[in-house]
C-alpha cells in the first residue's frame, strides 16, 4: 500500500513539475498586423503604442498591412494601442482609437485589425472570420 501511495505522490510532483516548467517558458511571441482594406488609393495613417514603445506614425498603402512582433510578459501585461485615420472621398478624415493587444484582446500567436470603409473588423481565430467591432468616428 505504502508503494502504491508513493507512486501516486511521485506522479503528482511529475504532473505539478511539468505544469510550472511550461507555465515558466510561456513566454508568447505575439504578431500584429493593421491591414488597410479601404479603398482603392486611400492610405490609412496609424500610430501605435505600448507603456513601453512608441512605434510611430506609418501610412500604410491600400491592400497592404503594417505589423510588428513581440514578447508578451508571463503575466501578459503588455497592452498596445493604436490611433488610426484616413481621409474619405468626402474630403472628412475619420479616426478611432482602440486596444489592439491586451488579455482581453482573444488572438492566437496573430492578432488581425482590417480597416474597411464602416469601420474596423478583428479576426475571431475560433470563428474564423472578420467581425466589425468598431466604426469611424469623424473629425
Ligand atoms: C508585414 O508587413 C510587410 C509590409 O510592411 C509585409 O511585406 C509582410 O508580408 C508582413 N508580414 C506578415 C507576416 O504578414
Amino acid at each position: 500500500m505504502a508503494k502504491r501511495h508513493a507512486f501516486v505522490l511521485t506522479l503528482l510532483l511529475l504532473v505539478a513539475l511539468i505544469n510550472s516548467a511550461t507555465a515558466w517558458t510561456f513566454h508568447p511571441k505575439m504578431h500584429i498586423h493593421m491591414i488597410n482594406n479601404l479603398w482603392p488609393g486611400t492610405p490609412l495613417n496609424l500610430h501605435c503604442k505600448s507603456a513601453d514603445d512608441d512605434l510611430g506614425w506609418k501610412e500604410v498603402r491600400y491592400n497592404e498591412e503594417y505589423n510588428w512582433t513581440f514578447t508578451d510578459n508571463f503575466i501578459r501585461s503588455t497592452m498596445f494601442w493604436c490611433n488610426l485615420n484616413w481621409l474619405g472621398g468626402d474630403r472628412k478624415r475619420r479616426w478611432q482609437s482602440f486596444e489592439v493587444y491586451s488579455k482581453s484582446v482573444k488572438c492566437d500567436k496573430n492578432c488581425f485589425w482590417s480597416s474597411r470603409g464602416d469601420g474596423i473588423y478583428f479576426f475571431d481565430y475560433q470563428k474564423q472570420d472578420y467581425f466589425r467591432l468598431f466604426e469611424w468616428n469623424y473629425v
